[in-house]
């Protein structure tokens, strides 16, 4: 007899990517430079400038989708497209970029999934006001907002704010914010991650009064933390790293308010941000539609090692689990672990935006690539999300990182992540031709059968 499918109709598969890691055309058509374009490149690595060239070649690349069988795909924006410098007049010519490839994805039965901001700030908003460290900057976010969800709003329902905006405390310098000069180092970290916050709920707030229909997602990247040990140190440890590292942005995404355990900390540390007249009611008032994650790894939690200087204090790795080649835990099960518990908290539709493994490879003989390990990773993973789907949980979609190749976050061509193998290498460039890897077929099998066949 055959089970009923818990993966239900209509549920979205494809990949996920963003505008400077596949674009590349970084200076064409009226582009302003972004904080990415402005990173040193490190000895031998690739730089932003051409990436995939997925700017002249989406059509292409889109095809390929489609075989596969998507119905969603995920890129960002590049603000910088639409106004060069983050202020002043919109640049029509980004604007119609994303117009034409938005129709070339609907087209083809692809549903556009857009984050807003991917780390990639107008260069001049970071060298004029310190990026989202100043409010000047978090008002530029709104009118950018503003500007696409009246325009593309017809075409995207399904939108991000702030790519993994849990990393804003460890990572200000994504929100274009140096820390350089900051009289209390945490109190300008908090600042920030408020503005953000700030940001995220105008734009939340924008979305439903510009797309009725438009559903807005907050998103972290879940890095799922177990007690290093049984002992009751570990489990409050690894409660402590969890608050921090997940709990607080999905509170305020959902709840609409600083959960106490983070507001009695800084209250007792006298490092309070700063809340403008109308901060507190525009946070309560703009509550996300589902959350968003991106998952690759889980770590462990062990108050021995915790030193009370680090942000997150205590990460130890898993003896338990095996790594890839950047020391990235693979653990399937964890990715159940986030759901069940996000589920039982929230209560929201969950839609996983990425999760994926960046191997080294190379074109073989057949000019393919035999990806197994790609296979068992994604495979593994998507079972122990149907094992949490039959429990109950709420996941409206799978996107994996990456569909075709692309640059790594750190600058590397060479951690590849797609289905489909770009012909470029590092630094040479050579022809960019798409090559099908093994996944490819198998990804396409995945989705023909709504994830019946792994
Ligand atoms: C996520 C980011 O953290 O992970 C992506 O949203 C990034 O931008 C992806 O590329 C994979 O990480 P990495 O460092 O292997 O590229």
């Amino acid at each position: 007899k055959k089970h009923a499918n818990v993966i239900p109709e209509g549920f979205f598969w494809g990949g996920a990517v963003t505008s400077f890691q596949t674009e590349g055309a970084w200076n064409e058509d009226g582009k302003g430079p972004s904080i990415v374009d402005a990173r040193p490149v490190k000895e031998g690595q690739s730089d932003w400038k051409t990436a995939v060239d997925f700017y002249h070649r989406y059509k292409e690349d889109i095809a390929l989708f489609k075989e596969m069988g998507f119905n969603a795909y995920r890129t960002s924006i590049s603000w910088s497209r639409i106004f060069p410098d983050g202020e002043g007049e919109v640049n029509e010519k980004g604007l119609q970029f994303y117009d034409d490839l938005f129709d070339e994805m609907l087209t083809n039965g692809i549903q556009p999934v857009i984050t807003l901001y991917h780390f990639d700030l107008p260069l001049a908003l970071a060298e004029k006001y310190n990026g989202f460290a100043s409010r000047k900057v978090v008002d530029l976010f709104e009118r950018y907002a503003r500007t696409l969800f009246k325009r593309f709003g017809h075409k995207v329902k399904y939108w991000l704010t702030f790519n993994e905006q849990n990393l804003v405390l460890i990572k200000p310098h994504h929100w274009g914010a140096k820390l350089d000069g900051a009289e209390n180092e945490e109190a300008f970290r908090y600042q920030v991650a408020h503005n953000a916050f700030v940001a995220h709920a105008k734009a939340v707030k924008a979305l439903h009064e510009l797309v009725p229909d438009g559903q807005m997602a907050g998103m972290v990247t879940y890095q799922v933390t177990y007690p290093n040990t049984c002992k009751p140190e570990d489990a409050i440890a690894n409660m402590k790293a969890k608050e921090l590292l997940v709990d607080f942005y999905f509170d305020v995404f959902v709840n609409g308010e600083y959960p106490a355990y983070v507001s009695k900390d800084l209250e007792r540390k006298g490092i309070m941000p700063i809340f403008e007249p109308g901060d507190a009611e525009l946070l309560k008032e703009n509550i996300v539609d589902y959350l968003s994650i991106s998952y690759y790894q889980s770590q462990t939690v062990s108050a021995d090692k915790a030193d009370g200087k680090s942000l997150i204090p205590g990460m130890a790795p898993n003896p338990n689990l095996n790594t890839n080649e950047w020391g990235w835990a693979i653990d399937p099960i964890g990715l159940r672990v986030c759901l069940k518990d996000m589920y039982a908290r929230y209560h929201l539709p969950i839609f996983i935006t990425e999760n994926g493994i960046g191997v080294r490879e190379q074109l073989d003989e057949n000019n393919t690539v035999k990806d197994d390990y790609r296979i068992e990773y994604l495979s593994e993973h998507i079972k122990q999300m149907k094992i949490a789907m039959e429990e109950g949980v709420d996941v409206i979609g799978y996107l994996t990182w990456g569909a075709t190749d692309l640059i790594s976050s750190g600058g590397q061509f060479e951690k590849r992540y797609g289905f489909v193998f770009v012909n470029r290498g590092e630094t040479d460039l050579r022809d960019l031709k798409r090559y099908k890897k093994k996944s490819f077929d198998w990804y396409r099998r995945v989705i023909a059968t709504n994830g019946e066949e792994l």
